[in-house]
C-alpha cells in the first residue's frame, strides 16, 4: 500500500471526527501486517476526558479485530477539518503504539492528501516505556 493510498484514506476517516467541542477533526488510517486498513477519528464526549484520538480509535479497532502487528499509520487533522500543517500524535496516542509497534513503525505525518512527510515511532517516542519492560 503506498503512503499517498493511505493518507487519502486518513483524509476521509477525518470527515467522519465527532468534535462539537474542539472542532478539531482528526483521521487516521492503520495498516496491519496482514494487509487490512483500520480508519479511526476523534470521538470527543461532553465531558471531556472520555475523549479518544483518531490514531487510538483506529488501533482498538484492529486490535479488537485480533490484529495486533502493524506496518505504518497516515495521521491528518486541523480546525474545522481543515489541516494547515503537518500532523503529530499525541502522546498518549505514541505510547499506545509502542505498545503494539517496533521503533521503526512509520508515522504519515500529512499536512494534504499530496503533502506529507514518514517518521518513525523511535524518533517520535525515544525511551519508550515498552511492554518489555515489565516482563
Ligand atoms: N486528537 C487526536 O485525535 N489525535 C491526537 O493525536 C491529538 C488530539 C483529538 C482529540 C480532540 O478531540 C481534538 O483532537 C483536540 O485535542
Amino acid at each position: 500500500m503506498e503512503n499517498k493510498e493511505l493518507v487519502k484514506k486518513a483524509f476521509e476517516a477525518m470527515f467522519n471526527a465527532y468534535a462539537p467541542y474542539s472542532e478539531y477533526k482528526v483521521g487516521a488510517a492503520l495498516l496491519t501486517k496482514s494487509g487490512r486498513i483500520f480508519t479511526g477519528c476523534n470521538i470527543e464526549n461532553a465531558a471531556y476526558s472520555p475523549t479518544v484520538c483518531a490514531e487510538r480509535t483506529a488501533l482498538f479497532k484492529a486490535v479488537s479485530e485480533g490484529e495486533t502487528a502493524f506496518v505504518k499509520i497516515a495521521v491528518c487533522g486541523g480546525k474545522g477539518g481543515k489541516p494547515t500543517d503537518y500532523f503529530y500524535p499525541c502522546g498518549v496516542c505514541r505510547q499506545v503504539m509502542a505498545e503494539f509497534c517496533a521503533a521503526d513503525f512509520e508515522i504519515i505525518t500529512a499536512k494534504t492528501p499530496d503533502d506529507f512527510q514518514v517518521c518513525v515511532l523511535g524518533d517520535m517516542l525515544p525511551f519508550a516505556f515498552s511492554p518489555e519492560k515489565i516482563k
